[in-house]
């Protein structure tokens, strides 16, 4: 019983997390707010229009439609601004051994992420080719924790969702995978991915060998 390998972006593959924080504190400050690091947790996994409608939540503030929008885009600037300059140093510790290792025994993987610059992000980190799919924010109408995104991702790999790992590094990406039948590996603290089937603080402390297991393993 082969599985397969579905693998979330930002955080997971390439450190662009910090990107994602880094641009949206900005926009709470212009607001006259701040949040937390906890708070950013939430966040993680979450569309871009979910997440600014939690942001004015905690700022306890409302825009109009229009605002709304304009404050979107001016999000999203601010973050390509920060992504521009990334290249293959990016990529997150680890990542490339995990890849190399499923492409010698021919196990296929896809991305799957709530990101609309999931696409142009994978270009820049010259690993676009290597993905057997693609799966992201401009493919999907709901997102995390619905685990929709996944289980395209699983209908494009050719496998049952109950053959496929999802790596994850967002609360709303584990339990989406949870919810969609399939192992879910956290990347990041224990006590925030508790959820997850298994949870490790980055690639360099996956063995090759545990991702055999993993493989291997039917869910509970
Ligand atoms: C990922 C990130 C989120 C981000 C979302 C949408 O899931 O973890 O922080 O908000 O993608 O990204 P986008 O690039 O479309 O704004
Ligand atoms: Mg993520």
């Amino acid at each position: 019983d082969r599985r397969a390998i579905i693998f979330d972006l930002d955080g997971v593959i390439v450190d662009t997390a910090k990107f994602h924080f880094l641009a949206w504190r900005k926009l709470a400050n212009d607001l006259g707010f701040d949040f937390t690091k906890e708070q950013n947790e939430q966040l993680k996994g979450v569309s871009r229009v979910d997440s600014l409608k939690k942001i004015l939540e905690w700022g306890d503030m409302e825009l109009s439609e229009e605002e709304f929008q304009k404050q979107m885009a001016l999000k999203n600037e601010n973050y390509l601004s920060y992504v521009d300059g990334m290249d293959d140093g990016e990529i997150l510790p680890g990542v490339k051994k995990v890849l190399d290792y499923l492409d010698e025994n021919q196990v296929p993987y896809a991305l799957g992420s709530a990101s609309k610059n999931a696409r142009p992000i994978l270009k820049k980190i010259d690993l676009y080719h290597r993905f057997d799919a693609i799966v992201d924010g401009t493919d999907v109408s709901k997102a995390k924790p619905d685990p929709e995104v996944f289980l395209i991702a699983a209908e494009k790999l050719n496998v049952e969702p109950q053959q496929c790992v999802v790596f994850e590094d967002s609360v709303a990406g584990v339990q989406a995978a949870n919810i969609g039948g399939m192992l879910s590996v956290g990347i990041g603290a224990k006590d925030v991915l508790h959820e997850a089937d298994h949870v490790f603080t980055d690639f360099t402390e996956i063995e090759l060998n545990f991702i055999d297991k993993l493989l291997n393993t039917e869910k509970k």
